[in-house]
């Protein structure tokens, strides 16, 4: 593997899940991998789980790694080419990220979308600049768009959850939000799940959230929550703002916050959300503190994803 950005990044799904369950079996089994290696992770925005999952992985891997909240801590990046920086921004990413490069081995770079120009959050330049100028392997620890590590949690979760010879059917429902926010875990599970091809898989949300069709193809879409919950055997929570009508918040029904009313129509089903989340806004508590909950052991997966990735990454350099 040269890079961590999406699902083209990886050719056969299962085989990391296998790897990543095998990692939670044997934390430190390639213990000496990233011997004489270090990891730089940036983060222009924050983190809890991302930063401290992904340091634990490379630990487990022997491999150093160093943070720098680039945010909050570094000089004001430029990234757009030929710049003309007499603006806020004092350091290109044309001249920080070659250093980056001889700094380290691997990259792990977090960024948001301003949801302000869809266009531009969408051509992913921060991240592409970082692989252009870098010269080493990038990691996503999201994206403007995609959420690629949580993505394959997700899946190592729903893998080692369902123990049925059927597919499972998965419902990513939309949830109401008090901030708009980014559609990129929305984007990134259903772009995983229709490439994993293991699952029946239902989007449902209001009318004006509809997601960009590059990464819900193969899904089954309704504005119907109740119809799409019907014997779910996973509920997947996730608050996204309006794709087409670019980072709006539109309707915000408190009708489309999941209640065990409603998991009473599913079949059964474990709920999922990548966390952080807003109790009784986006999820009640009396789901998230219920026995369906898995947010915690999903939550607690984003180290065997990101060891698997890193591994992946080491073995190909
Ligand atoms: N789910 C997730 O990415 O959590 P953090 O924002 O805390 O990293």
């Amino acid at each position: 593997m040269k890079q961590f950005i999406s699902t083209q990044d990886t050719t056969d799904i299962n085989e990391l899940v296998h790897k990543a369950l095998e990692y939670k079996a044997s934390p430190f089994k390639d213990k000496t991998l990233g011997a004489g290696k270090r990891m730089g992770l940036l983060f222009l925005n924050p983190s809890m789980r991302t930063r401290l999952s992904t340091q634990i992985a490379a630990s487990n891997l022997g491999m150093e790694s160093i943070v720098f909240n680039v945010g909050q801590e570094g000089w004001a990046l430029e990234f757009e080419d030929e710049a003309i920086m007499s603006g806020n921004t004092v350091e290109h990413v044309k001249d920080a990220a070659p250093i980056l490069g001889n700094y380290f081995d691997v990259l792990g770079i977090r960024t948001f979308p301003s949801l302000k120009n869809k266009e531009d959050d969408y051509s992913e330049l921060y991240i592409k600049q970082f692989i252009k100028y870098a010269g080493i392997p990038v990691v996503s620890l999201e994206s403007a768009t995609l959420h690629p590590l949580q993505s394959l949690t997700d899946i190592i979760t729903i893998r080692e959850t369902f123990k049925e010879k059927r597919k499972p059917k998965i419902v990513l429902t939309w949830a109401p939000h008090v901030k708009a926010l980014p559609q990129c875990v929305a984007n990134s599970f259903s772009q995983w799940v229709t490439a994993w091809g293991e699952a029946d898989f239902v989007i449902t949300h209001p009318e004006d959230y509809e997601l960009d069709k590059q990464f819900t193809e193969g899904a089954t879409i309704t504005h119907n929550q109740s119809e799409a919950l019907k014997e779910a055997d996973f509920v997947y929570v996730k608050n996204w703002s309006t794709y087409t009508d670019y980072g709006k918040i539109y309707c915000n029904e408190p009708e489309w916050m999941l209640t065990n009313k409603k998991l009473a129509l599913t079949n059964n089903a474990r709920v999922m959300h990548c966390l952080p989340v807003r109790r009784n806004v986006e999820l009640s508590d009396e789901i998230l503190d219920g026995t369906n909950s898995v947010v915690t052991q999903q939550a607690s997966n984003r180290v065997w994803a990101a060891q698997t990735v890193l591994s992946e990454i080491l073995k190909n350099k």
